[in-house]
């Protein structure tokens, strides 16, 4: 079934993971596949909105039909994401973005001749790159999180999540439980999504694409597509 639901809708969304480099060589990554980021954009595309990726690293292709922006540091990641906001009326923050950079990164290959026995890399905070873009957002735009906590119990992942949402003061907060080996590179997730209020606005569990669809009902506002 094809519903346009979307059309006219334009939706910015960040997926992947960023990378800081510690030489030309090295990095500080993190597991982040882009596939829920991916998923959202492919399923935004697919009711009709105009998409735009901002995309780090991803391990899964683009979606066709996607507008895609390819990005590496977290402070590429917050440029492109600054130009286009203007521009979205759902901003969509999918991206896992490294919370920490190396203060100055080498412009040769660190060896173990440089450093002997051990090396200690300085690390500075990044920006957070979600409370820039809420403090920025234009009147009417809603702009989502995520949370990805390593907890299992759903009242701590709450408890978290509504903690998180009002820090970080995004409209939606989709909060998911991950683990070492279960969460970022399945094609399954499971996910509950708040709102400003600290209310669960959906639920959802399933492939990453139907995950999608609810996260895009509950932050569009439209409602769910009956079972045909
Ligand atoms: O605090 P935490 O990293 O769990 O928050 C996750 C949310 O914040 C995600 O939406 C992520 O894209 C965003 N974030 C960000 N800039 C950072 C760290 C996280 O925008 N430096």
């Amino acid at each position: 079934s094809t519903r346009r639901d979307l059309a006219g809708t334009r939706i910015l969304v960040s997926a992947g993971g960023t990378r800081e480099p510690i030489d030309p060589v090295r990095f500080i990554g993190n597991r982040s596949s882009g596939r829920q980021g991916v998923a959202i954009a492919a399923a935004a595309r697919a009711r009709g909105a105009e998409v735009t990726l901002v995309a780090a690293h991803l391990e899964v292709p683009v979606p066709a039909g996607v507008r895609t922006i390819e990005v590496s540091r977290a402070a590429e990641l917050e440029s492109a994401l600054v130009a286009e906001q203007p521009a979205a009326d759902v901003v969509v923050m999918a991206a896992a973005v490294s919370d920490f950079r190396v203060a100055v990164a080498s412009d040769r290959k660190i060896s173990k001749q440089d450093t002997g026995e051990a090396l200690a890399l300085d690390l500075v905070q990044n920006p957070d790159i979600l409370r820039g873009l809420v403090r920025t957002a234009p009147e009417g735009q809603r702009v989502v999180g995520f949370a990805a906590e390593t907890v299992d119990d759903a009242d701590e992942l709450l408890r978290r999540g509504r903690a998180k949402r009002e820090r970080k003061g995004a409209d939606f907060l989709v909060l998911n439980s991950v683990g070492v080996d279960h969460g970022f590179v399945e094609d399954r997730n499971s996910v509950i999504v708040i709102d400003a209020s600290g209310d669960i606005v959906a639920t959802a569990a399933g492939d990453k694409l139907s995950v999608a669809d609810r996260i895009l009902d509950a932050v569009t506002g439209t409602a769910s597509e009956p079972a045909t």
